[in-house]
């Protein structure tokens, strides 16, 4: 087997969605048979680690009792696993593996047991960390800390590329930027941007700047799912997953890689703009501003079409049918209008 292409996700600020993207990539590409392991890097915010706790139906203790997590490994630099004492876990979740931060979800750690004292330590820790698994797997994906440190340094050094995760917002931007530029001083190894939670509607990726992999847009849905069982069956045809597909054969094209994934999903509305639109709204709205709009023109319409029939079926006087029908289909209209009200606060 050849080795593993190493992807590590970083931001320039935190909450950009990194961990979650990173979950849906390796999920993309275990759906191909690419075999995939994610390394949670991210010791004291262990967002995947979190995900895997509640895939594991909340169980606290996430590996067992002859392994070591990554925050075992920092502390003892690479020592009781070098001894052969202990194996690194890794914990199947869904179509890839994840390393472990930390032993137990809640465990309290102390920065400086913990952390590299410097690059090069941290170069050799990782280092020494990913000839582990480097052979097992076709890609190991890093999801890194937010920002900057030694560690960030380091796993940009280590990896194949590194794809910045950012938002639209100017402080986003700014963040994203000093880390890019800080990172492309620091090392060769190519870093791409990737731009989430978009709000912009209609522009396409060639408008996008040479290293911008592309747009995944704003989705209520998977803020609202994030952690729950019910995340992985509401993203499935999401314009979301899909745009996160198209970015990683983006990013596998300008590697010359030429492993790409499905992007295919099967749109209810025919049109990826209309559906950009109508991200910012939860399914549950989706369904009544359809139903709204529904009941209001079928509502307003009955008054102006003769449909005797009915009302001699209904056995009320015409007049009053209509009227009822007409207040309904204001009703209906009424509906829709809060939805879009609502969302738009
Ligand atoms: N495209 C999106 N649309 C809506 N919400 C999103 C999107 N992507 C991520 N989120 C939400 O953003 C929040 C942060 O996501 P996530 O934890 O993946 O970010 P992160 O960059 O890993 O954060 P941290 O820097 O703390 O590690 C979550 O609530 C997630 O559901
Ligand atoms: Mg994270």
């Amino acid at each position: 087997m050849s080795e593993a292409k190493i992807i590590n996700i970083v931001s320039g600020k935190g909450g950009t969605g990194k961990t979650l993207l990173t979950a849906v990539l390796a999920d993309l590409l275990g759906n191909e048979n690419n075999s995939t392991l994610i390394v949670d890097l991210d010791v004291f915010v262990r967002g995947l680690t979190s995900l895997l706790y509640y895939h594991k139906k909340e169980r606290l203790e996430l590996i067992e009792s002859d392994e070591i997590s990554i925050a075992d490994f920092f502390i003892d630099k690479g020592d009781l696993d070098i001894s052969g004492k202990a194996k690194i876990a890794t914990a199947r979740y869904r179509t890839f593996d994840v390393v472990p931060s930390v032993s137990r979800v809640d465990e309290i750690l102390t920065f400086t047991d913990l952390m590299p004292d410097t690059k090069s330590e941290a170069i050799n820790l990782l280092s020494l960390l990913m000839k582990k698994f480097k052979t097992q797997y076709d890609f190991i994906l890093l999801d890194s800390r937010a920002g900057y440190d030694e560690l960030v340094a380091a796993s940009h050094f280590i990896s194949d590329v590194s794809v910045c995760v950012e938002e639209e917002d100017s402080i986003s931007k700014i963040t994203s930027n000093n880390l890019v530029n800080q990172l492309k001083e620091d090392s060769d190894s190519p870093i791409f941007r990737l731009t989430n939670k978009s709000r912009s509607t209609g522009q396409s990726t060639d408008n996008l700047a040479v290293d911008n992999l592309g747009l995944v847009p704003f989705d209520m849905d998977v803020m609202k799912t994030f952690g729950t069982q019910y995340f992985w069956t509401d993203i499935t045809r999401t314009l979301y997953r899909s745009s996160i597909a198209k970015a990683w054969n983006n990013l596998s094209n300008k590697l010359g890689w030429n492993i790409t994934v499905s992007e295919f999903r099967a749109t209810p509305f025919g049109s990826d703009k209309v559906e950009k639109k109508l991200q910012f709204f939860s399914v549950k709205d989706r369904i009544l501003l359809v139903y709204g709009l529904i009941i209001g023109f079928t509502g307003l319409l009955y008054p102006l079409i003769d449909i005797s029939w009915i009302d001699n079926i209904l056995s009320q006087p015409d007049g009053m049918v209509r009227v009822l029908a007409m207040f309904t289909g204001l009703f209906g209209f009424g509906l829709s209008a809060w939805i879009i009200l609502k969302n738009k606060k």
